[in-house]
């Protein structure tokens, strides 16, 4: 593996410095996949992960998980580009039985909450027996709603941050770091 860190990276006009190492977001997924393993072993458990944004980390964290486990993907969205916005879009790809069973959501980042207090309504109706929010980041300062995220792996400013699964525009999931906006207004 090349081992040099991109330290800067520009996406159309805006540039972006690196603000949390893959090596630290590796350890964050260790610790939280720790106690996953320990809440639920012996659950009868369905990961649900939202794309695009928690891809990547979904991939690491289930790595980890050392129990049997469904795992399943979701879709939705309601970011255009480095705002948020209120339009929540439908869930989609959602087909696996719900009732009764323990699911646990795999997001990226809990900015707002808006997208996710939606999600948890939806998936509460279909009468899942406990629905869980697993999430690598959350930005408390944006945070508008007050449902329980049960895993968070680290707190972050409220500043719009690309890598590592999230984007700019569809630009920049690929890198194993994440990066924050230089210059912020
Ligand atoms: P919320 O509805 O405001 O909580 O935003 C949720 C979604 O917006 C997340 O799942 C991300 O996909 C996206 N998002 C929030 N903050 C950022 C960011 O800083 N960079 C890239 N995407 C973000
Ligand atoms: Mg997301």
């Amino acid at each position: 593996m090349m081992s040099d860190k991109i330290n800067k990276i520009k996406v159309h006009d805006k540039e972006f410095e690196i603000f949390i190492s893959s090596e630290k977001i590796q350890q964050t997924i260790d610790k939280m996949a720790e106690q996953i393993n320990s809440d639920f072993r012996g659950k009868d458990v369905l990961f649900l992960v939202v794309l695009n944004g928690a891809f990547m980390f979904a991939a690491d964290l289930l790595k980890r998980i050392d129990f049997e486990c469904q795992v399943s993907f979701v879709k939705l969205s309601s970011y255009v580009g480095t705002t948020s916005t209120s339009t929540v879009r439908e869930l989609i790809g959602l087909d696996e039985v719900l009732r009764g069973r323990t699911v646990i959501i795999v997001e990226d980042i809990v900015d707002t909450g808006i997208t996710m207090s939606n999600t948890i309504e939806k998936l509460k109706h279909l009468e899942a027996a406990e629905v869980k929010l697993a999430t690598l980041l959350f930005k408390p300062d944006a945070f508008l709603k007050d449902f329980p995220i049960d895993y968070v792996g680290l707190e972050i400013p409220n500043d719009f941050i690309i890598g590592y699964g999230l984007d700019y525009d569809g630009l920049a999931r690929n890198y194993p770091d994440i990066y924050t906006l230089i210059g912020k207004a």
